[in-house]
């Protein structure tokens, strides 16, 4: 035998063990890999060198074989997830091969991976990341367990919003990601593996599977508009000089916007009706402030003396991390600890919460000494703290205030108020112990502060401006919606077909 034809036989036996290898799965040699990578690579090889040294019949052989492999590898290359995973059966005894299907689910079927990320390194997005979630469960809710905050999670998602995330996470078990109770076990089991302990514990599912089609999922859309108009109106009204959109260009950076508004980094909106229906982008657009994208909203917080003014980045029970910007434009990160943020004097005990206050400092009128706690809940007349590990409830008016006076020789006086403001004649304040009198036309109406009770507070504010609905019509505005549920990242033709024979209203 030649030399050239051992090559032939060898290398024609070569091709046809890597495809069965290939083709069985089986891991391959020499390099023991669990990917059927190598395989693929011997098959490659030996397909070349067959074609060109063998003759026909040979040559047609490797060619069918090298058309089968390719259609094997490219359904390979296909992510298992996208093949319907059908969950018929979870095995208890062995709680890693559950969180291994739930992993499927979780890439696949439930949507989940196209929101969150399983990557603290990944850039923070409008969903929280769920690396060690397992753990985090237990620390979500007081009083509420892991396994309990992640069933609550799948099934009523609003109940419980992740500070600093928006109502966005669809119920999983309702259209159109119809997840079943079998596969929301997997997902939770996979969840639990990220850091914690997966409880096999069954569960009665907290909601009935009757009610999957609400009356409000089943009202027609609200507005059909032309899109192409509302392409226009985007790039009119400004929008594009903040959020980019694949396919239409960005001013250049710099240009000076006829609008009233600083250009601000914002999301952007290429993928923005993949996951949030047209209720959402409406509201976003009417009410910017409702729901604050993650990792964009504006803050300005005052910490151990000084102020700080720009983005907050991320924010977590203990700390907040904001981003600033020096004059000269570069960018600056600063961590700062909740508690290291300054208390500010608060003068009217309104709308706490609203305003962005998280702990209280007072005392109650009955109380010489002052509690401290964070602000859990509260109404008109009262405020709920939590001091230590309980609950209390405050009155809004019992509490004992100090009163600022400067008077017109510029001294400036703090008591204990105990009856009177500017519009009275007089102003009677406890002093070191004793009741002092003041009368009012002789002190200085600007000096005056009234303090019921100190407060560390954290506002988000959203940059985007307010003012659009007043700016657009309600055609500019159905026409824009219009335009951005097309923007679902699908490079296709996106554009549904309106029909023609909407009633006319
Ligand atoms: C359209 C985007 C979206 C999809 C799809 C989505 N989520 Fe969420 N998810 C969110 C957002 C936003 C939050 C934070 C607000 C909240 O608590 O509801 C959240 C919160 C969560 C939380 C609580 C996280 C925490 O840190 O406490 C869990 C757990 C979770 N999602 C799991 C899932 C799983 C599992 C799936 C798939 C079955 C899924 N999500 C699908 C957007 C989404
Ligand atoms: C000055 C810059 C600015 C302009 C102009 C602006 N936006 Fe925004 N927009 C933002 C920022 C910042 C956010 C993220 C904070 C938030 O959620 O409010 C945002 C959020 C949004 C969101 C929610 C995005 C998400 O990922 O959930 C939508 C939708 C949106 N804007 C649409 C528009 C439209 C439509 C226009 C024009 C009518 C517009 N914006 C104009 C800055 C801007």
């Amino acid at each position: 035998m030649s030399r050239n034809t051992l090559i032939k036989i060898a290398s024609l036996i070569l091709m046809v063990v890597s495809f069965i290898a290939y083709i069985a799965g089986a891991s391959a040699f020499p390099i023991a890999s669990e990917n059927l990578l190598p395989w693929s690579a011997w098959f490659l090889i030996s397909v070349i060198v067959n074609i060109i040294l063998w003759s026909n019949v040979v040559k047609l052989l490797t060619f069918s074989l090298a058309v089968i492999w390719f259609y094997a590898f490219v359904a390979g290359l296909v992510p298992e997830s996208s093949t319907a995973v059908n969950l018929t059966e979870l095995d208890w005894s062995d709680p890693d091969a559950v969180a291994e299907q739930g992993a499927l689910v979780f890439n696949g079927k439930g949507q989940c991976a196209a929101c969150h990320t399983v990557d603290t390194s990944a850039p923070p997005g409008r969903c929280p990341d769920l690396t060690d979630i397992g753990v985090n469960a237990a620390t979500r809710v007081p009083g509420m367990d892991a396994k309990a905050y992640l069933i609550e999670s799948m099934y009523q998602p609003a109940n419980f919003l992740v500070p600093g995330y928006g109502k966005i996470m669809p119920e999983v078990w309702k259209a159109p990601i119809n997840l079943s109770k079998l596969e929301i076990e997997a997902v939770i089991a996979y969840l639990q593996s990220q850091g914690g302990e997966i409880d096999p514990t069954p569960f009665d599912e907290p909601i009935d599977r009757a009610d999957i089609g609400t009356a409000a999922e089943a009202l027609p859309p609200l507005l059909t508009g032309d899109p192409e108009l509302g392409k226009k109106v985007f790039v009119d009204v400004a929008c594009i000089s903040c959020h980019a959109v694949t396919g239409i260009e960005s001013p250049a950076a710099g240009e000076v916007n006829e609008e009233d508004f600083e250009v601000v980094t914002a999301p952007d909106l290429s993928e923005i009706a993949a996951f949030n229906d047209m209720r959402y982008l409406e509201e976003s657009i009417l009410l910017p402030g409702a729901q604050i994208v993650s990792g964009y909203g504006a803050v300005t917080v005052r910490a151990k003396g000084t102020t700080f003014q720009g983005t907050l980045v991320s924010q977590d029970t203990e700390k907040i991390v904001v981003r600033t910007k020096t004059a000269d434009g570069t960018e600056e990160e600063h961590t700062i600890l909740l508690t290291e943020i300054d208390d500010e004097p608060i003068e009217e005990l309104t709308n706490l919460m609203a305003r962005g206050y998280f702990t209280l400092t007072l005392t109650p009128i009955d109380a010489d000494a002052s509690v401290t706690g964070e602000i859990v809940s509260e109404t008109d007349e009262t405020v709920t703290l939590k001091v230590g590990d309980e609950n209390r409830m405050f009155s809004k008016t019992d509490v004992k205030s100090q009163m600022t006076v400067i008077t017109f020789d510029g001294d400036e006086i703090v008591g204990d108020h105990v009856s009177g403001t500017m519009d009275d004649y007089e102003i009677i304040l406890i002093v070191d112990g004793s009741e002092e009198v003041f009368d009012t036309l002789d002190l200085d109406l600007d000096g005056t502060a009234m303090t019921r009770a100190r407060g560390k507070k954290l506002l988000v504010t959203s940059p985007m401006p307010e003012n659009f609905p007043l700016i657009l019509t309600v055609a500019d505005m159905t026409n824009l919606l219009s335009f951005l549920s097309t923007l679902t990242g699908a490079t296709a033709e996106a554009v549904p077909e309106e029909t023609t024979e909407a009633p006319a209203e």
